[in-house]
């Protein structure tokens, strides 16, 4: 599962790098790292609803506030 962060600036503004930082510590808690693998990209132009995570290709729109539900029903349930 490939799962991409936004990291561009307005991404970030909201948030972003304490979504990766939430998303990485669940990840390594649930030991799902040779199973998800998390990356960063620059802007993808869906600054208004960041932050823009994807999930194989799939959009979602993550804040600090929703990421470990983020992760509980989109990442947890399905790796
Ligand atoms: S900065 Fe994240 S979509 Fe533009």
């Amino acid at each position: 599962m490939k799962v991409t962060i936004c990291i561009g600036s307005s991404c970030h503004l909201k948030g972003s790098r304490q979504v990766v930082e939430t998303l990485q510590r669940l990840v390594a808690e649930n030991n799902l790292e040779d199973k998800v693998e998390l990356g960063g990209t620059f802007c993808i132009g869906n600054c208004q609803q960041g932050v823009c995570v994807t999930v194989d290709g799939e959009f979602f729109s993550v804040s600090p506030d929703t990421a470990i539900e983020f992760f509980n029903t989109r990442i947890l349930a399905k790796a």
